[in-house]
């Protein structure tokens, strides 16, 4: 399953962002909603974004913090390399390529970002993370993590699917809309009361959803 994950990445690194607002609806908002209710006050946080990939979420969060010192972790050698391009005159941003379920950090961070990658883990290894980015994080530190979350209930989540290729197909073809349901297969994303409970397990004082809609959600927390 994780290979077949880096696999799919490695294979569309260089038109992954060609198409994401046809993908997301609410796109600017789903990307800045977090990183506008950061509370981090200083210009140069350290930052660590958890499958950066091509670098957008990164994006965003240099719309507040131009001075960041982002490290920009994902498995994707090749997503990496679009990021290393897009950041190319940028001598703040660190990149590796690793897996973040198992990366062994001796540093801490200001603020964990991530932008729709940890729906790829199972619900262990979602567990396992929080308490690993907690970890990472310096007291007050915060994590924000813009995905997927889905519903528990079979039939609101058929619905859910149902309205969002309705989106999909005001901006896609039909050979488009079907690769993107195509590629839904690795996604394992997980409902909203268990993506807020591994955070309050993990230890994090305050933790919200601050967005969602139809599979997309944002949560938000604080050490
Ligand atoms: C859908 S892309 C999102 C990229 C970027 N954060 C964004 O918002 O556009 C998901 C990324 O997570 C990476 N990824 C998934 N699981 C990972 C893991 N366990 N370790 C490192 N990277 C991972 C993939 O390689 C891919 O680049």
């Amino acid at each position: 399953m994780v290979d077949e994950v880096q696999a799919s990445f490695d294979a569309r690194a260089t038109a992954y962002d060609a198409n994401r607002r046809s993908l997301i609806p609410h796109f600017d908002e789903f990307y800045r909603i977090g990183v506008e209710a950061l509370a981090y006050c200083d210009q140069s946080p350290r930052v660590l974004d958890l499958g950066g990939g091509t670098g957008l979420s990164t994006s965003f969060l240099l719309g507040r913090y131009p001075d960041a010192r982002v490290t920009l972790l994902d498995f994707s050698n090749e997503m990496l390399a679009v990021a290393r391009e897009r950041f190319k005159d940028n001598p703040n941003i660190d990149f590796r390529v690793r897996d973040y379920r198992s990366f062994p950090f001796d540093e801490r961070f200001d603020l964990v970002i991530s932008g729709l990658s940890i729906h790829h883990l199972t619900a262990d290894e979602k567990r396992e993370l929080a308490v690993r980015v907690f970890g990472l994080l310096e007291p007050n530190g915060e994590f924000f993590n813009a995905d997927l979350v889905s519903c528990e209930d079979e039939r609101l989540e058929q619905e859910m699917h149902r309205q969002l290729q309705g989106f999909l197909r005001q901006g896609l073809s039909e050979d488009e809309v079907q690769r993107f349901v195509s590629s839904q297969r690795l996604d394992r994303p997980a409902p909203l009361e268990s993506q807020l409970s591994h955070l309050r397990s993990a230890g994090f004082k305050v933790v919200e959803c601050l967005y969602r809609h139809l599979i997309y959600g944002v949560f938000y927390a604080q050490k």
